[in-house]
């Protein structure tokens, strides 16, 4: 498929999606926001890609946010209508795809961009990174689930300095209220991204994919984690996967999934 404003390409099992308007720092409008979602879809069927990275392209930005040029006249119907339809075609589907979506953040990662990262199910940062959610600024607040995923990853405190100050924050201070999982240098961002989506392609991927469910299902309203768990863990049992990582164990060799 061609698409104009992000690179896809594949490394081994995994499919590394690049946002690429690096003059506008990688803001996402609207046609970025379709493009990956149609490339998200492509891997989440694609039974060669076992896991995805997300990156920047350039050194400075990951991503800058939403699009301020295309937003900025509009109403508040329209408003809306702009954070429901991201929410549902890109972070929500970010969030609940079957296979785990790596955030490779290689410099700025503000408003709709760390909205992105924080939909990822593990972010690594580059040493040169800025995080922040700076909406308030503008007058506006976070729309793409920034207020929910700010609060789940760094804690409710943290959440409510950092969206009413509309600070940025470097990548060490990130990691330490846990925003990130890992910062490299920004030479490394690629490789050691890569590193950890080998070690996750060791594993079962539909032992993966349920492990995601369930640990997900925490941040659903009305669903009993517990009880997601323990109907997850049960559809594991009699899997191909299951017979090869039980079997694999009790013969003392590696299991090939
Ligand atoms: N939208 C549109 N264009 C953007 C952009 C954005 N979010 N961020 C940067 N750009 C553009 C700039 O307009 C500029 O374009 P021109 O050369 O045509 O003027 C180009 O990218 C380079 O940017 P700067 O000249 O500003 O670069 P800098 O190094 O001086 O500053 C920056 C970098 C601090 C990241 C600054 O660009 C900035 O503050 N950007 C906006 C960050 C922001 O407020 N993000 C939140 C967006 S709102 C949102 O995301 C809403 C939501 O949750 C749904």
């Amino acid at each position: 498929m061609d698409y104009q404003n992000i690179l896809v390409s594949k490394n081994g099992a995994v499919s590394i999606i690049t946002i690429n308007r690096p003059k506008q720092l990688n803001a996402l409008n609207k046609q970025t926001i379709s493009e990956l979602n149609s490339a998200l879809l492509a891997a989440e069927n694609d039974s060669s890609v076992r896991v995805i990275i997300l990156t920047g392209s350039g050194e400075k930005a990951f991503i800058a946010g939403a699009d301020i040029k295309e937003f900025a006249s509009f109403s508040k119907e329209q408003g809306k209508a702009l954070s429901k339809e991201g929410q549902d075609n890109l972070f929500n589907l970010v969030e609940n795809l079957t296979k785990p979506v790596i955030a490779a953040v290689n410099g700025f990662a503000l408003g709709g961009g760390l909205e992105l990262a924080m939909a990822a199910h593990i972010r690594i940062a580059s040493d040169n990174a800025r995080l922040g959610l700076p909406e308030v600024s503008l007058g506006v607040i976070p729309g793409y689930g920034g207020t929910q995923r700010l609060a789940q990853l760094a804690g409710k405190g943290k959440a409510m300095e950092l969206i009413t100050t509309a600070s940025m924050i470097p990548s060490e201070e990130a990691l330490k209220i846990g925003l990130v999982n890992h910062v490299v240098n920004q030479e490394n961002l690629m490789s050691f991204s890569l590193k950890i989506a080998e070690k996750i392609i060791q594993n079962s991927p539909f032992a993966i994919q349920s492990a995601l469910k369930a640990i997900n299902s925490n941040y659903v309203d009305g669903v009993d984690g517990y009880k997601t768990e323990i109907d997850a863990f049960g559809n594991c049992f009699g899997t191909e996967e299951f017979v090869e990582g039980t079997t694999a164990f009790l013969e003392k060799r590696k299991a090939n999934f």
